[in-house]
């Protein structure tokens, strides 16, 4: 590992500048007590639902609508981005991040309620993409669902899989940490899936449906 890994994942990470639009929605974000995806990250999200012309994506956690500009700017003009929270003040505040940048508001189709909840009700290889974000201890449930969900070479990108170098470290053994671990052993080790994990941001894991 080099000696400078850190600056160069802080170069990475500021590749591409954030607007001051999703500046004030980090800064929202922080006020509502979560914890957006990171500028890096969110490029990658971009530029896969971009690859796919992703025209439906399933989104767990909604959190202030920093990942759903990022996933929406990817997307098929014409694409509809489902997005799933408990909460319905942060739901208001993604529409709210959405609504800065012009994009119909019949793009973005909000879920309020727990994800376990609501996942079971949607419909079976409708999605291209599944982006998962919310509880970390719930993730291998999450990535089940998301399976059901996907298309036949859709995609399941989760974030926070290195979950603040908790999960590299073998002495946490708090819930969260354990559920990501479980999650990447699913990821590598499922036969119906080509998977990767990426240093990118707080960890990025990107899984392909095989066809
Ligand atoms: C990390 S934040 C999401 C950040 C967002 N994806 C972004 O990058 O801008 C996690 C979100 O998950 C939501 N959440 C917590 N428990 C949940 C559950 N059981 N089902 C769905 N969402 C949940 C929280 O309210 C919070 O908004």
């Amino acid at each position: 590992m080099s000696e400078n890994a850190h600056a160069n994942w802080a170069y990475a990470d500021a590749f591409i500048a954030e607007d001051d639009t999703l500046i004030a929605a980090r800064a929202t974000a922080k006020e509502l007590g979560c914890v957006p995806i990171f500028p890096g990250g969110g490029t990658v999200l971009s530029v896969l639902a971009a690859a796919v012309d992703a025209r439906h994506v399933c989104e767990i956690g909604s959190g202030a609508g920093i990942s759903a500009v990022y996933l929406l700017r990817g997307m098929n003009p014409e694409g509809t981005l489902t997005s799933i929270d408990t909460r319905a003040e942060n739901q208001h505040a993604a529409l709210a991040t959405v609504n800065e940048y012009g994009i119909p508001a019949e793009r973005l189709r909000m879920i309020t309620g727990a994800a376990l909840e609501v996942l079971p009700r949607l419909a079976d290889e409708a999605y291209d993409l599944v982006f998962v974000d919310a509880v970390k201890s719930e993730y291998p449930d999450y990535v089940a669902h998301a399976i059901r969900l996907l298309r036949p070479g859709g995609l399941i990108v989760c974030d926070n899989m290195l979950w603040h170098s908790r999960v590299a470290d073998p002495t946490q053994r708090d819930p969260d940490t354990t559920g990501i671990r479980e999650t990447l052993k699913i990821l590598r080790t499922d036969e119906r899936l080509v998977s990767t994990l990426l240093p990118a941001a707080d960890g990025l894991s990107v899984s392909v449906k095989r066809r």
